[in-house]
């Protein structure tokens, strides 16, 4: 952790916030030699440049830092990086901070995916006065590392079995309880198409549960796609297309990101993760394009492209996750190359089959720069993935709405009365910002969090009333 929680003592340098316009109206009253300084280095607040001004025995007194908007979630993440290594403190003289935007953005600013290189240089520290706002953003940021962490870990290290390691591991940490359903028992246990997508790997696939909260709660159910890494199968892509198919376990590990604060927040829901994990992979037992395959729910679905792959260990999954009636399932999925030509990479697909609830989350997204766009479940679309010999088939009958026609699949596998979301994402940044370098990303994480505490916070007095008997 780069953001301390301790009161600052005398010697953390100051770090005052200013916005260009705030700055242009100040700078006509600061001492000459400052103006004078500051025009040198040509600090005007810009958002994500700054100023370190000196004492006049050459020490460091303190530093000036653009922003646009004090609440975005990355306002101070371009400093902790580029401010020479020491403590740092949120000084008195420009805007108010605010401390959750501060902490979480010096946090987010810190990460670096050093697992296989060090870090070119430490941190430097901002040391916050602990509170509530600044717990949360810390959780926020370990949260969203996490899920950076296992999106750039490499396939090679991150099969189905070290997924599902780290699911254990979120799952010991909070108290819930893990189980897994590992190669050919997936057939017993009624998953024949998650095992018809992996049997071709060497690392088993495998259903990923978690279960945690307590019965009497409202269930919540979230399913991410685990393919470690999508080679295409048969239907094999191509070398450009194959590129970043380590981070088709993005949905995974985004789920497990979430799951993580809502365990940690103790939200009063009863959480039940839910990960088919495969490597879509090539071998002489490999699906095949023009397979049938009865699925859990009965629904036969013929293989149109082994590369539609993700769909098709989702739609076992979703069955699963219905069969508990949940008051609400969210699945997210790095599904479509459509998706992303539609939306690019920072704006996920949302699909829903509730218009309100699905402008409403359209709207908090924005209002916290973590943003998704509504697409349509267009209903009329359905003929486009009904097969001949089959009940549908996995891919569209043209080239046209590939985002929708994957909606449209994953939807004919949960009953309407559930409420469902479906976040088509990315999972990765293809160009630094600050805060975000290229690689493994979280998205939707802080928006789902927002909506499912603001969802949740009317059941939480009755909760603290009664106590917690988990
Ligand atoms: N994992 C891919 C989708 C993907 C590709 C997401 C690139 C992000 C970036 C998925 O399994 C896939 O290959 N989908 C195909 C489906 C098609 C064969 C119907 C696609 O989108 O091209
Ligand atoms: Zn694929
Ligand atoms: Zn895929």
């Amino acid at each position: 952790m780069t953001v301390q929680l301790k009161k600052p003592g005398s010697a953390a340098v100051p770090i005052h916030l200013i916005d260009r316009a705030s700055f242009a109206k100040r700078s006509a009253r600061l001492p000459a030699a400052m103006k004078r300084w500051l025009a040198a280095v040509g600090f005007d607040g810009a958002p994500d440049t700054h100023a370190l001004i000196a004492d006049t025995g050459g020490r460091l007194q303190a530093v000036w830092a653009g922003v646009r908007d004090v609440q975005h979630p990355f306002v101070l993440a371009a400093l902790p990086r580029t401010l020479p290594i020491g403590r740092y403190r949120l000084g008195s003289q420009g805007l108010a901070a605010d401390i959750e935007a501060a902490a979480l953005s010096w946090e987010l600013g810190s990460y670096v995916f050093d697992l296989y290189k060090p870090a070119k240089r430490e941190a430097a520290e901002l040391m916050l006065p602990p509170s509530a706002a600044a717990t949360r953003a810390l959780l926020l940021a370990a949260a969203t590392a996490a899920t950076r962490d296992l999106v750039n870990t490499p396939a090679e290290h991150m099969g189905p079995a070290e997924l599902a390691e780290a699911a254990r591991l979120v799952a010991e940490q909070h108290g819930a309880t893990f189980k897994h359903t590992v190669g050919d028992a997936l057939l017993k246990a009624g998953f024949p198409a998650v095992h018809a997508v992996g049997r071709a790997s060497t690392r088993a696939p495998r259903l990923i549960e978690l279960n945690w909260g307590h019965a009497r709660h409202p269930k919540l159910t979230l399913v991410g796609k685990g393919v470690c890494f999508d080679s295409g199968g048969l239907d094999i892509k191509s070398a450009d297309g194959m590129r970043l198919m380590k981070k088709d376990m993005g949905g995974a590990a985004n789920v497990l990101g979430l799951a993580t604060l809502v365990m940690a927040l103790q939200l009063p829901v009863r959480l039940q993760v839910l990960i088919p994990a495969v490597d879509n992979a090539i071998a002489g037992n490999a699906y095949r394009p023009g397979d049938v395959i009865k699925t859990r729910s009965g629904v036969h679905i013929e293989i149109g492209n082994t590369d539609a792959e993700g769909r098709v260990i989702l739609c076992d999954a979703l069955a699963y996750g219905a069969e508990s009636k949940p008051a609400l399932m969210i699945d997210m999925a790095t599904l479509t190359g459509a998706a992303r030509i539609a939306l690019g990479g920072q704006l996920p697909a949302l699909f829903c089959r509730d218009m309100a609830l699905a402008r409403a989350l359209v709207d908090r997204g924005l209002a916290l720069h973590d943003p998704l766009w509504h697409m349509p479940l267009w209903g009329d679309y359905h003929p486009l993935i009904e097969s001949d010999i089959a009940d549908i088939v996995n891919t569209g009958r043209n080239t046209m709405a590939g985002a929708i026609n994957a909606a449209n699949f994953l939807a004919d596998f949960v009953p309407a009365d559930i409420e469902w979301l479906h976040i088509d994402l990315f999972a990765w940044n293809d160009g630094a910002r600050p805060g975000r370098p290229v690689g493994g990303e979280a998205q939707t994480l802080r928006t789902l969090l927002a909506y499912l505490q603001e969802r949740y916070a009317a059941a939480q007095p009755e909760i603290d009333r009664r106590g917690r008997s988990r």
